[in-house]
Parts: structure tokens; C-alpha cells; sequence
């Protein structure tokens, strides 16, 4: 298993991916998500793959004060073998490399399993309110992350 940026003929396996994982919302189209990311900071969006086969993602970005995980992935069939983590100190190395002091990251409500998982890696629970505002309405919903 390799951990490399994301190439355009990922996309198709990355969607279904993310599906699998139930990470796509309506208010979240994932094909704009990757095009928007392909348009800043593309090394940041990383794939774990096995030749053409995909196993997990992370999309990190740093705005320059703090670095953001998002669409943290891995594939039902290979969870527990320790791909999450690799993912993840693949996204932390790249941001630290780009001076980022923090990383931030929002875990939607009850997903327990990713909580545990990223205490596991050391994450905590910061004192904060996680507010949002939307600016482009990508369809009809319009409230969340
Ligand atoms: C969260 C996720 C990425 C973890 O991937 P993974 O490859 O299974 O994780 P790893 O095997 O690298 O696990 C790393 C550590 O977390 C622990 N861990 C992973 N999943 C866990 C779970 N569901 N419950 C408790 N601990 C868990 C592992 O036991 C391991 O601990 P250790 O290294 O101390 O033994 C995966 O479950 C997933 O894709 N979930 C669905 C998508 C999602 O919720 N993403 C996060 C959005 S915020």
C-alpha cells in the first residue's frame, strides 16, 4: 500500500469510497469537493492505494494559521490494519512541512468510532463551539458541514 496525493483518475473509486463510508450529504457534492481541492493545496488530498484500488483518503489543508482534516476515510473491508493512522501521520507530516503549529478537525455528532479513533492518535477535545456559515448554496439544503 502506497499513501500518494490524489490523481483525477482516483475520482470514481473515491466517490464510491466516501459512499461506502457514508460520508456524503446531500448539501455536499463530492465532485465539486474534489474540484475545489484539485484547485488549493492538491498534494494535501491524499490517497491510500494499492495500484488502482483505493482504500482510504484524507483531504488536509493549511489557511495559515491552522491545518484542517476532512474526508478522513478507510474502506469498510480494510479498517483496523492501521491505514487511518498511516493516513493521518501522512496529513500531519505534509502540514507540519507547510509550518502549520494545530491541526483543527470536526467530527459530526455520534460518530463515536471516529472519536475514539482520533483519541487514539492523540487528538483532544477542545473547549469550543463549532459554528459554520454557508456561502456557496452547492444545491437546496443549506445548513451544515
Ligand atoms: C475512522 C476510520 C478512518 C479509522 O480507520 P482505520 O484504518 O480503521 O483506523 P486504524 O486501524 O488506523 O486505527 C488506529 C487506532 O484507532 C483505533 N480505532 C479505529 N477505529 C476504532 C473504533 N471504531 N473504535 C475504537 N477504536 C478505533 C484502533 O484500534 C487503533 O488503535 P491502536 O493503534 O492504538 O491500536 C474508519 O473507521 C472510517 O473510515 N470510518 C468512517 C468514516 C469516518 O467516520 N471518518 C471520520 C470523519 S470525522
Amino acid at each position: 500500500m502506497l499513501i500518494r496525493s490524489f490523481q483525477p483518475s482516483d475520482e470514481p473509486a473515491v466517490i464510491a469510497l466516501w459512499q461506502a463510508c457514508d460520508l456524503i450529504r446531500p448539501w455536499n457534492n463530492p465532485q465539486l469537493d474534489i474540484q475545489r481541492k484539485l484547485a488549493v493545496q492538491p498534494a494535501m488530498f491524499l490517497v491510500a492505494a494499492a495500484d488502482q484500488r483505493v482504500m482510504g483518503t484524507v483531504m488536509a489543508g493549511y489557511e495559515g494559521h491552522r491545518g484542517w482534516i476532512n474526508y478522513l476515510a478507510v474502506s469498510p473491508t480494510e479498517r483496523l490494519q492501521g491505514i487511518g493512522r498511516q493516513l493521518m501521520q501522512a496529513a500531519e507530516s505534509a502540514l507540519k512541512a507547510a509550518g502549520c503549529p494545530k491541526i483543527n478537525l470536526q467530527v459530526r455528532d455520534g460518530n463515536d468510532a471516529a472519536l475514539a479513533f482520533y483519541e487514539r492518535l492523540g487528538y483532544g477535545v477542545d473547549p469550543v463551539v463549532s459554528l459554520g456559515k454557508r456561502l456557496l448554496a452547492d444545491d437546496s439544503h443549506t445548513a451544515d458541514v
